[in-house]
């Protein structure tokens, strides 16, 4: 039987991949709400949520998914019947630098969030029908080797970072929510997301805004790490359908159809971007530094670094489930999302300069002096 999603509670959805999704679900549906509940740690931003202030479907909140009162209260309030959790700490080497935080926001937020749900949906009965859907990753499958099949989700968990591991334990939570209460959970485990609004410590974006202001470009190891890229749109869109089509209880991987090894990626966003600065001499005020500015190609700042620790070296996801019980199918290309993510962030400069004097340049300097 499908579920209508109505009135939804979005955690984390002033990061990269919620904001995309509140974009994406609201311009999808006509009815019903969409409550951002969001803590605006370092990763999180307004700005990703601007001009939405003015559709009356839409409301932002602040706050921490830990406070179970506070979350309970709020889908009592706006009588919520569908929670998408993607609220979390999400970076893999912050992950090795401080776990603590990982712990926290992904293993006891998860948990105080189906304590609320629990609460309301299933003792309380608040709602005839009620969804917790739990965004999560591919990393908690662990790492490939070359010639290994692609996860399913039949996988067994083998987290190898404080990050997936942390990821692995919510998931198990959700699931467990599901057998002993009742709860009706669906859970997507995707590869590596990019697009707009990604926040430049990741390898896309970073990549991107170093080569316009002319800094290293950081390669970890030897650069032949294996991901399979994920357009966020795509993402959302699996997601929309897991909350209509999806089955309680189930899991549904979610994937790309584009494996490709770092150095191919980061070698592909120097070509896009000397090529569009070829093309805007303009921007030369802007970034004097970039090195299309300066007779020079981009790859030439490539600088291989010391490798991360516990490095997974291969992802590659099978969505074969997913493509079967809800219907999806990724649609964009790896070559022309990249092209538009560059253009992107081409696009909307300020967006990404306002993050710089952040936490940014911090991590930056802390990366490199690893
Ligand atoms: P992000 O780091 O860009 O955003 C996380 C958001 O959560 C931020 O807005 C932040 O302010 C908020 N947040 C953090 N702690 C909070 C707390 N305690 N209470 C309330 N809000 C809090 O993350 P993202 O890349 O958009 O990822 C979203 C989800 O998708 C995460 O659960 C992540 O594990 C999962 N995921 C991400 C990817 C990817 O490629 N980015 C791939 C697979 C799965
Ligand atoms: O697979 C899904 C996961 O993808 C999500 O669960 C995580 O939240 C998300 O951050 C992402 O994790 P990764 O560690 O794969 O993404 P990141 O962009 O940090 O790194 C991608 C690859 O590039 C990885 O092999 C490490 C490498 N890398 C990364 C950075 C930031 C570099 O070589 N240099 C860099 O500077």
């Amino acid at each position: 039987m499908s579920f209508e999603p109505r009135n939804l509670f979005v955690t984390g959805g002033a990061g990269f991949i919620g904001t995309n999704f509140v974009r994406h679900w609201l311009s999808k549906t006509k009815e019903g709400r969409v409550i951002v509940f969001d803590a605006l740690t370092y990763a999180g931003n307004m700005d990703n949520l601007s001009g939405l202030e003015r559709n009356p479907r839409y409301e932002f909140l602040r706050g921490d998914i830990c406070d179970e009162a506070k979350v309970r209260k709020l889908l009592e309030q706006s009588r919520i019947d569908t929670l998408v959790h993607f609220a979390a700490e999400s970076h893999v080497d912050r992950s090795i630098l401080g776990p603590d935080d990982f712990i926290r926001t992904n293993v006891v937020g998860t948990h105080a969030l189906l304590k609320a749900a629990k609460a309301l949906w299933i003792d309380k009965k608040m709602v005839p029908a009620h969804r917790f859907h739990h965004v999560s990753t591919d990393e908690v499958y662990g790492s490939l080797g070359p010639a290994d099949p692609a996860f399913t989700e039949a996988t067994a968990y083998a987290p190898n970072s404080p990050y997936s591991a942390s990821k692995a334990a919510s998931d198990h939570l959700v699931r467990a929510y599901h057998e002993t209460y009742g709860l009706s959970t669906t859970v997507t485990n995707c590869s590596n997301n990019y697009g707009p609004y990604h926040f430049p410590e990741k390898l896309i974006p970073l990549t991107i805004v170093n080569i316009l202001l002319g800094k290293p470009l950081p390669v970890y190891g030897d650069g032949l790490q294996i991901r399979d890229w994920l357009h966020v749109a795509d993402h959302c869109e699996a997601i929309s359908l897991a909350l209509k089509r999806g089955k309680a209880g189930e899991v549904y991987n979610v994937g790309g159809n584009s494996e490709t090894a770092n150095i191919e990626i980061v070698r592909a966003l120097c070509e896009l971007v000397d090529l569009r600065l070829a093309a805007r001499p303009e921007l030369e005020k802007q970034f004097p530094l970039s090195p299309r500015f300066n007779g020079k190609s981009a790859a030439e700042l490539i600088t291989h670094v010391r490798d991360r620790p516990g490095h997974d070296r291969r992802y590659a996801v099978n969505y074969d489930k997913a493509a079967h019980d809800l219907k999806y199918t990724p649609a964009k290309n790896l070559k022309s999302g990249l092209a538009a993510t560059v253009d992107w962030y081409l696009h909307n400069i300020p967006w990404w300069q306002a993050l710089l004097g952040r936490d940014y340049a911090d991590w930056l300097t802390k990366n490199y002096s690893r």
